[in-house]
């Protein structure tokens, strides 16, 4: 699916030139419908479709789920299910419209029983840079532990990670739990809403 509206200029950008726009948006079409096609791992055989992405042009923040899930895979868009819910509400809570927002996973297709590939995942990677280059956001948000690994392979473990900014040499970070942690338990769930105040706090101060 398509992002929704045009590239904002970036830093050090007066405007973003229609020509630039339309060689962006070629670029995009050309990334989901190869990711739509493919088949380089076994993932391709047992999905009923790769799921992309959902969200605006130039999100200012990119969600980093982990995998589609059973609703996903029939609807084609990331976090569409219970945990979408959830993520949607977190979304809502930090200010953040939905074309501010992009919503992408590690792997495109879900993997049966839902448990992570992680051979697929390093087939899957070159996918998830290209969108990741190309919609360039201000801030990624990871959420779970594969996420994490796939975006910070040092970060330390997701619990001690969750709720507390990434600074490195890219683009900053901020890593969450999984939302479906924060539908198995109360403390879990309290957990999760600690650590969105703290995410919307360091968006409002302007990630640094
Ligand atoms: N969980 C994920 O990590 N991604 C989805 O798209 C849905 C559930």
């Amino acid at each position: 699916m398509a992002p929704r509206s045009r590239p904002r200029p970036r830093e050090g950008e007066t405007s973003t030139s229609p020509s630039r726009r339309a060689t962006a948006a070629r670029a995009w079409e050309r990334l989901s419908a190869e990711i739509r096609a493919c088949r380089k791992c076994p993932l391709g055989a047992t999905r009923i479709q790769a799921v992309v992405y959902r969200g605006g042009w130039a999100p200012r923040v990119l969600f980093v789920g982990e995998a589609p899930g059973a609703e996903e895979d029939r609807v084609g868009r990331p976090f569409v299910g219970r945990s979408g819910r959830t993520l949607d509400r977190a979304i809502e809570q930090l200010g953040l419209t939905s074309e501010e927002v992009g919503v992408v996973n590690v792997l495109k297709c879900r993997p049966p029983g839902n448990r992570f590939d992680r051979a697929a995942a390093r087939t899957c990677r070159p996918y998830l840079d290209r969108q990741v280059a190309l919609l360039r956001p201000e801030v990624i948000v990871t959420l779970g532990a594969r996420a994490l690994a796939a975006i910070d392979p040092d970060a330390p473990a997701m619990l001690v990670a969750a709720g507390h900014p990434r600074i490195g040499p890219g683009i900053p970070h901020f890593p969450l739990l999984h939302p479906a942690a924060a539908l198995r338990s109360n403390r879990w769930r309290a957990r999760w809403e600690h650590d969105v105040r703290t995410l919307a706090r360091w968006l409002a101060r302007g990630p640094s």
